[in-house]
């Protein structure tokens, strides 16, 4: 092989072959990829959790929220296996974690997604330490994508869990949140 290209990073052997420091950062640099195309599935899977328990709740709004956060996080998934298969790598597909099925209640439900968003965020910031101390700077350009998402995905959960903080208990307040819900994700 005259070069290998992981996690974007095109990198070429010595005489010796490729050294065993290089082989153990493509690897760490891979398997945390790996990990993350784990965590956007269960993502995917927990807001379709979601979507489902709001539509058997009535509310519409937030499940047609849901079922698109779920879709979103489908694709961030894709784009992930994608860039691994681009870069030499194979991008495997995770078994999938059983998600919660049942909330408390509509506010429940949106604080264990914004809790999913804030982990989310976290560990794409460790990726993206571990690919700038790695000198890997296509992956840490490929993850630029994600830190700008991650940005707006926080800050679309915290608007709609202002919303029904804004809102309180009332049941009949909560019909409203719900058309809201649908809005905002309209808006974003
Ligand atoms: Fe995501
Ligand atoms: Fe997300």
């Amino acid at each position: 092989m005259k070069s290998a290209q992981v996690g974007g990073q095109k990198i070429y052997p010595t005489t010796q072959g490729w050294g065993e420091e290089i082989e153990m950062l493509i690897k760490k640099i891979e398997t945390a990829l790996l990990d993350q195309i784990s965590k956007e599935a269960h993502a995917s899977n927990s807001y379709l959790a979601m979507a489902s328990w709001c539509q058997v709740k009535g509310f519409r709004g937030a499940a047609s929220f849901f079922l698109t956060q779920s879709e979103e996080e489908r694709q961030h998934m894709l784009k992930l296996i994608n860039f691994v298969n681009e870069s030499g790598g194979q991008g495997i597909i995770p078994a999938l974690q059983e998600p919660l099925a049942k909330y408390k209640s509509l506010v429940h439900a949106f604080e264990v997604a914004f809790e999913h968003e804030i982990a989310t965020t976290k560990s794409i910031h460790e990726l993206v330490d571990l690919t700038f101390s790695s000198k890997d700077y296509a992956t840490f350009n490929f993850l630029q994508w994600y830190v700008a998402e991650q940005h707006e995905e926080e800050s679309l959960f915290r608007s709609v869990l202002d919303l029904i903080h804004i809102a309180g208990d009332e049941q009949r307040n909560l019909l409203i949140v719900d058309n809201e819900i649908a809005k905002i994700r309209i808006k974003a």
